[in-house]
C-alpha cells in the first residue's frame, strides 16, 4: 500500500512536471493558431508552409521584423502579390502570428 501511494505521488509529479514545461508559450501558440485559421493564410501557405506558395524557406531567412512588416502590409513591400493585406491586425496579433509561423516552419522540418 506504502509503495502505490508513493508510485501515485511521483507519477502525480511526473505530470505536473511535463504541464509545467509546455505551459510556457502556448498561449501565445495558440493565439498564432487561431488568427492563422480565422485569416485563411493555410489557404495558400498550407499548414506545413509548404502549399500552393511555399513560405517554409523564407521564415528562418527573415527577421521578426520583417515577418511582421510582410503581413501588415505585403503590397507596400511587393506591389502586385496577391497575399492580402492585414493591416487591421495589432501589434501583438503580428507578434502571436510570426512566433506561430516560426513554430511551423520548425516542425515542419
Ligand atoms: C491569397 C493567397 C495568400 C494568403 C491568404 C496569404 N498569403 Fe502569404 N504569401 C502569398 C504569396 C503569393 C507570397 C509570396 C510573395 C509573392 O510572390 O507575391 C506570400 C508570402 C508570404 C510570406 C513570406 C514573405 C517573405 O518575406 O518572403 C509570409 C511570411 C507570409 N506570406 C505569411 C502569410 C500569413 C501569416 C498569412 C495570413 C495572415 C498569409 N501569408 C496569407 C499569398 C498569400
Amino acid at each position: 500500500m506504502r509503495d502505490t501511494c508513493a508510485m501515485m505521488l511521483i507519477g502525480l509529479l511526473l505530470l505536473s512536471g511535463c504541464q509545467g514545461r509546455s505551459q510556457a508559450s502556448e498561449p501565445v501558440l495558440e493565439a498564432g493558431r487561431r488568427l492563422w485559421d480565422e485569416n485563411r493564410c493555410w489557404f495558400c501557405h498550407g499548414n506545413d508552409l509548404r502549399g500552393t506558395y511555399p513560405i517554409a524557406d523564407q521564415i528562418a531567412q527573415r527577421s521578426d521584423e520583417e515577418l511582421r512588416a510582410w503581413i501588415h502590409n505585403a503590397r507596400a513591400l511587393k506591389p502586385g502579390t496577391i497575399m492580402p493585406t492585414y493591416d487591421f491586425l495589432s501589434r501583438e496579433e503580428l507578434d502571436q502570428l510570426v512566433s506561430y509561423l516560426r513554430h511551423l516552419a520548425r516542425s515542419g522540418s
